[in-house]
């Protein structure tokens, strides 16, 4: 299963992501842990070593080995595999695989429109096993949003943060998503610290809410942590989203 995790900028992502990705790899499923945001910070979130992450080479680097496997335009080869280049460039842990997708946007350059293509490529020439889950942290915003992209993914967390602009930019994509075609959409509430911030959430996007996390403190202490290291309560929290989630996906 391919989830991608979206929202506005700060709303908390890559700590969902990073949240997810543990959980998914503490079950014994293999984890595919894709940072899409070329601003990458899921590794990090993910408790790999800067050490690591500075030795880590970004997908972006081995585009033209990539497309030589998979093609351009017209010329699609059938069933390319890219497992073993995203395997040999992804940092490992216990059933985990970290990937940085990374990309500069160049000065006057409006979008990440190569990265966008070569995450779309990946994805779908990606053969997973049934018990592999793929797990992408999206750039904030709404310029991930494509086609391709959609096409690549079986579902969409969006997180949204008690606010009324995080709750707008989740509306956007919640519509953007519906023209894509993409059916299994559900809004996560984090950092919500009481009744009347979930009523907020619950009353502007009630009908795909699909759980709520708390604000927690020790989220916050992990910047000023060399390692990640997630408070139980979030994760038992997520746990039981993410079994509504395997429901809604078999559903
Ligand atoms: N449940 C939470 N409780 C407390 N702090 C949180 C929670 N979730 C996220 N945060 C904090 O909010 C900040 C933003 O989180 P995060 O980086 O995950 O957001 P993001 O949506 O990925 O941001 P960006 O758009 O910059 O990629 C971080 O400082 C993080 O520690
Ligand atoms: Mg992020």
């Amino acid at each position: 299963m391919k989830l991608a995790i979206s929202g506005k900028g700060g709303v908390g992502k890559t700590t969902v992501a990073a949240g997810l990705a543990l959980l998914y790899a503490s079950k014994g499923y293999r984890v595919w842990a894709i940072d899409a945001d070329p601003d990458a910070n899921l590794g990090w979130a993910l408790g790999y070593s800067d050490e690591e992450l500075a030795k880590q080479i970004p997908l972006v680097n081995l585009k033209e080995e990539i497309e030589a496997r998979i093609g351009r335009g017209p010329f699609f080869s059938i069933n390319p595999r890219v497992d073993d280049l995203l395997e040999k460039n992804s940092l490992e842990k216990e059933n985990m695989n970290y990937i940085k997708m990374g990309g500069v946007k160049e000065g006057g350059s409006s979008c990440y429109c190569p990265e966008n293509a070569l995450l779309r490529a990946v994805l779908s020439n990606l053969l997973f096993d049934r018990q592999d889950v793929v797990i992408m942290d999206m750039a904030a915003g709404i310029e991930h949003l494509t086609r391709g992209t959609a096409r690549g993914v079986d579902a969409m967390f969006i997180v949204v943060e008690p606010g009324r602009t995080s709750i707008n930019t989740a509306r956007t994509i919640i519509e953007l998503a519906k023209d894509l075609g993409l059916e299994k959409v559900g809004i996560l509430g984090n950092k919500v610290r009481s009744p009347r911030e979930k009523e907020l959430i619950e009353s502007s996007l009630q009908e795909i809410v699909w759980g709520y996390l708390p604000y927690a403190e020790e989220i916050q202490e992990m910047g000023f942590k060399p390692v990640a290291c997630y408070p139980k309560t979030f994760l038992e929290v997520l746990g039981e989203i993410s079994q509504e989630w395997d429901l809604a996906a078999k559903g």
